[in-house]
């Protein structure tokens, strides 16, 4: 637009001062025409030039700039295009394969566990942000988000989706669910403690505290399923080390984790503070069995996953709504 009225200018101008000078000549030859006089040329005609230079200038000093300085929203507006198509296919992509578990809000649900014992619960994922803050293990959050979904978790529930490791999504598909979490994060993740009864406001007692969220991985006499077996671990381990293995998670065989329960694993930061840890580790001593097996002071090895049979459930069906049976089996 600009563009074509500054050249219109420029080109009446032109034509302009073609037409005056071929007035003054028709049939003398170029050399011989008379020309303006001195006065003429250094008073009048010098001015009348230098003005239109001044008015050309400014016309150009004032245009171009002013057309890049469009060029950057016009660019931003191609690429807001761009980013809600992709917006609504993650959209999409959440609706079609992850409501079963994390709710169709995406604030959470619950999975069948994989082995029998109660629901797994699936984390929200919309104040994954500030769970993960002030995380020392997570530091950049979409490449967690984005790990996870390529990898799963193996050994819990959360089913791997990425090509490269089998699953059924594209690198594409993945961004595009990762862009509309992160769109859609609720800054301010104030859920119940789980370590504080929401009704009562009483401090949850550590037996609930490790039946709720350790026995799931632990199993609930404290055998170890996805965990090692915890029988021993209270003469393994001084309490002080068992209490830093909680804060801070624990890897020793690669691809075996032990989350960190003070980093924002499943819960917004610092919910289970260093007293519920204690309580924890209280019942970890009380529920020590009278006699130890002979090799409960070596290092148990995790992960042999063998599922406990469960008798037909009741409050498991309580808790997961989830109606999928399929999950059981698999893992
Ligand atoms: C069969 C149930 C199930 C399905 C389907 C599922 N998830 Fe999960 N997801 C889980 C569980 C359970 C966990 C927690 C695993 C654990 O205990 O560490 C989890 C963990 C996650 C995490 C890590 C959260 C954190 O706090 O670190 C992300 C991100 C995630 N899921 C995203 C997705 C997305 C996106 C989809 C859909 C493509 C999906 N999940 C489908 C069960 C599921
Ligand atoms: C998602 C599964 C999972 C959950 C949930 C879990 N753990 Fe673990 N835990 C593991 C794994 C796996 C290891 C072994 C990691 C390794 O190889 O170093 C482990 C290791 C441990 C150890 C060290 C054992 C040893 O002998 O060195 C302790 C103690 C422990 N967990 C306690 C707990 C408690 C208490 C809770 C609940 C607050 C809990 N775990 C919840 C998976 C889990």
């Amino acid at each position: 637009m600009i563009l074509a009225i500054g050249a219109g200018i420029t080109l009446v101008l032109l034509l302009a001062s073609g037409n005056a000078r071929r007035k003054l000549s028709s049939a003398i030859p170029p050399a011989m025409r008379p020309m303006y006089a001195d006065d003429e040329l250094e008073g009048n005609h010098l001015e009348r030039l230098m003005t239109w230079g001044v008015v050309l200038t400014l016309f150009f000093a004032i245009f171009l700039p002013a057309y890049w300085l469009r060029e950057p929203i016009r660019a931003q507006d191609k690429q807001e295009g761009l980013f809600a198509r992709d917006y609504s296919s993650g959209e999409a992509l959440y609706a079609a394969n992850c409501t079963e578990c994390h709710g169709a809000d995406a604030r959470g649900g619950a999975a069948l566990s994989p082995y029998g014992s109660d629901a797994w619960p699936a984390p929200n994922l919309l104040n994954i942000v500030s769970r993960y803050e002030d995380s020392r293990v997570v530091t950049d959050i979409r490449d967690h988000i984005e790990t996870t979904l390529h990898r799963g978790r193996p050994g819990t529930p959360m089913p791997t989706w990425g090509t490269n490791y089998g699953g059924p999504m594209t690198d594409f598909q993945i961004e595009a669910i990762t862009d509309w979490l992160l769109v859609n994060q609720e800054g301010d993740a104030t859920e119940a403690s789980p370590a504080v009864n929401a009704e009562t406001g009483e401090a949850v007692s550590g037996e609930d505290l490790y039946q709720q969220n350790c026995a799931r991985c632990h199993g609930t006499e404290l055998q170890g399923i996805v965990g090692p077996s915890l029988i021993g671990v209270t003469d393994r381990h001084s309490d002080e080390t068992i209490l830093g293995i909680l804060q801070n998670g624990i890897s020793i065989q690669p691809g075996n984790i032990m989350p960190p329960w003070q980093e924002a694993y499943m819960y917004p930061d610092s919910r289970f503070d260093d007293d519920a840890l204690s309580r924890i580790i209280d019942y970890l001593h009380e529920a020590q069995p009278s006699t130890l097996p002979d090799d409960a002071l070596q290092y148990q090895t995790p992960g042999v996953g063998e599922p406990v049979e469960q008798p037909a459930g009741d409050e498991a069906e309580a808790d997961a709504e989830a109606d999928s049976d399929s999950d059981s089996t698999e893992v």
